[in-house]
């Protein structure tokens, strides 16, 4: 019932030359997938030309980020009206943005409530460091990026999450283990209880919820095959056309 999606998130990689040949390849392979939302995070200086490579395909775009006013003094940075020119989808929380970029479940709040504003579609990532799941704190610390990142959030309709276990994201290291499809599931069934508890059944039943760390052609079915893991971000394995559209197409 909820369907899968998965999502590259390209980080900052690629020139326009990759990305046009990345596109050229990728849409050939993925033309035929109806069962699968297909979406594509890219940087900024790429959205442009990307929403013209992709333009009549069954590919969507993203943007990675943004910043929650709408236009001014802000040097350096981009709002959501900008990206709505090109694009349908934003990420908002990627651990890369916790950590090196200091983004708080306070900002991330922001951010999500102005991109909802002007009709972006969001994924709002979450997930803990190796220390807290160490010290056993993974479910008190997903309660709280859910509870701060999504308050006075009152329609999840536009919202999927992605839950990545920060440990086990490649940074661009493809012998970095994923989380065991059964610890995944362990999470991803916390969060729909989580989000059970704060928007009721029917909204945790429709919310999708995908899987970030090293996800990968070799993965993606065992992943998939989890009742809660209804899609994946990819980084690293998604800046290959064939191995993206490897996981896309994760049934055949
Ligand atoms: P990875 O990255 O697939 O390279 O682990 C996922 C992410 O950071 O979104």
């Amino acid at each position: 019932m909820r369907k899968p999606f998965i999502a590259a998130n390209w980080k900052m990689n690629k020139i326009l030359k990759e990305a046009v040949e990345f596109t050229d390849d990728f849409k050939l392979y993925v033309k035929d997938v109806k069962d699968v939302d297909i979406l594509v995070c890219v940087p900024f200086t790429l959205l442009s030309g990307m929403k013209k490579e992709i333009e009549g395909t069954n590919i969507k775009l993203g943007a990675q980020n943004l910043y929650y006013e709408d236009f001014g003094a802000y040097t350096g940075e981009i709002s959501a009206p900008m990206i709505k020119e090109f694009a349908e989808y934003v990420l908002i929380g990627h651990s890369d943005r916790r950590a090196f970029f200091n983004e708080t479940n306070q900002i991330l709040n922001k951010k999500i409530k102005k991109a909802l504003e002007h009709g972006l579609k969001v994924i709002y990532c979450i997930g803990e460091v190796i220390e807290e799941r160490k010290q056993g704190k993974t479910k008190q610390v997903i309660e709280t990026q859910l509870r701060e990142g999504l308050a006075n959030i009152n329609d999840l309709s536009n919202i999927a999450i992605a839950y990545e276990p920060v440990w086990a994201i490649s940074r661009g290291d493809p012998d970095i283990p994923a989380a065991t499809p059964q610890a995944a599931q362990e999470v991803h069934s916390f969060i729909r209880e989580m989000i059970g508890t704060l928007y009721g059944k029917e909204t945790s039943q429709q919310l999708r919820i995908l899987y970030g760390g090293s996800m990968k052609p070799s993965n993606v079915k065992e992943l998939m095959a989890q009742e809660d893991i209804d899609g994946g971000l990819v980084g690293g394995a998604s800046l290959k056309a064939d191995s993206f559209a490897e996981i896309v197409n994760f049934r055949k």
